[in-house]
């Protein structure tokens, strides 16, 4: 299994720590149903004032349970979705998010590409693997002669490791294993020349036996083409391996977050413990998680609420076993751990106000 030199990593971020991508405060509220005509509007809260960034040639995992708001930060990140508030920067500019002119969009689509969970639904089953590597490359790259998109498109595929690739290349998606039908998807991310990938999930869907083989090949594409990757998914044992960075979302808030070997060894957020301890495979050989409270089942104790009518405060309150009245007020202040490791959470925190 391929592992990340988290040290190297950090060492190499305080030399050059210029993000390419950056969330600042940003909320997302989708309108909810109406009982009827003459009721109060109702909002989904699904993203609650979270920032983020992200840097070539790194990985950041997003981790948390389903409807903890994954899926529309990646959407957000990828302006498929406007925040309600909030600010987005790529290269250091502020975007404009008033500016929804498709040749705006697509333009920043070209630098920040986004691969979905579900291969099956990701590809059109009347077209051709040409068809769907061909589109991106006319869009956005200039290429002269037939003999020239012919070479691209064959090495496309054997960037993501389809050999031979001639034998791919006119295919449909329904001759093509689950497995195959992500690799296009990401070979047509690539086609782009993206500097951002966004990978929501990229595995979940898949055959277990050929799960790592994907991510090796993220990982791969990302130290050699020096991509930021996002990494979502439900499974935080994994983060470790595949991620630098991680950060760990709940109820729409982020929770905890820094160098993934740090958040999954010493988990200090009451919910990032509950979902390790819940994990098949937690990372738990260090002693210092020992000192940690006992491992409670989560499921144990219920599911995340709704965000039409969030918990007040710390989210989290209403599961937590260590929840105090101060929790239901308001949501704790961030926390500095050192090293880069940091926690929302008012066990941590040492401002007296904040107790
Ligand atoms: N388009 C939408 N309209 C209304 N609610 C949505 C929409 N997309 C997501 N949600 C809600 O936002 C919350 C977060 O969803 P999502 O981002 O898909 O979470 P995750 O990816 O972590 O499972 C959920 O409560 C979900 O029902
Ligand atoms: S802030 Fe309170 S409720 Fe939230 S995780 Fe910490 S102790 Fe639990
Ligand atoms: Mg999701």
């Amino acid at each position: 299994m391929q592992r990340v030199d988290q040290t190297a990593t950090f060492l190499n971020e305080r030399e050059q720590p210029e993000a390419i991508l950056e969330a600042s405060n940003i909320r997302k509220y989708f309108s909810g149903r109406q009982a009827n005509l003459f009721s109060k509007p109702t909002f989904v809260h699904a993203v609650e004032d979270v920032s983020l960034a992200l840097y070539p040639g790194k990985a950041t995992a997003l981790v948390g349970e389903s409807g903890s708001g994954k899926s529309t930060i990646a959407r957000l990140l990828a302006r498929m979705y406007d925040p309600t508030q909030g600010e987005l920067r790529f290269r250091g500019q502020a975007i404009n998010l008033k500016k929804r002119r498709a040749s705006v969009l697509r333009e920043y689509r070209r630098h920040v590409q986004l691969i979905f969970q579900d291969p099956f639904s990701s590809l059109n089953p009347v077209h051709t693997i040409r068809h769907h590597l061909a589109g991106p490359l006319h869009v956005y790259r200039r290429i002269r002669t037939r003999a020239e998109e012919e070479e691209m498109l064959l090495a496309l595929l054997r960037r993501v490791n389809l050999e031979p690739a001639e034998q791919f290349i006119d295919k449909y998606p329904h001759q093509l294993s689950g497995g195959q039908r992500q690799r296009i998807a990401i070979a047509r991310a690539l086609a782009v020349q993206p500097e951002v990938l966004l990978a929501d999930e990229p595995v979940s869907m898949l055959d277990v036996s050929i799960r790592l083989d994907i991510l090796n090949l993220l990982l791969s594409l990302k130290d050699e083409e020096r991509l930021a990757l996002l990494f979502i998914t439900h499974d935080i044992a994994s983060a470790r391996y595949f991620a630098e960075e991680t950060l760990v979302m709940y109820a729409g808030q982020l929770v905890e977050g820094g160098p993934s070997d740090a958040v999954i060894q010493q988990p200090k957020h009451p919910y990032t413990q509950l979902l390790i301890s819940a994990a098949p495979n937690p990372a738990r050989s260090n002693p210092d998680t020992e000192a940690t409270p006992a491992p409670v089942e989560l499921a144990a104790r219920g599911e995340i609420p709704s965000l039409l009518n969030p918990p007040s405060g710390c989210r989290f309150h209403t599961r937590c076993p260590h929840a105090m009245p101060i929790c239901k007020e308001r949501f704790p202040g961030r926390t500095d751990l050192g090293d880069g490791h940091w926690t929302n959470c008012f066990l941590y925190s040492d401002r007296t106000e904040d107790k």
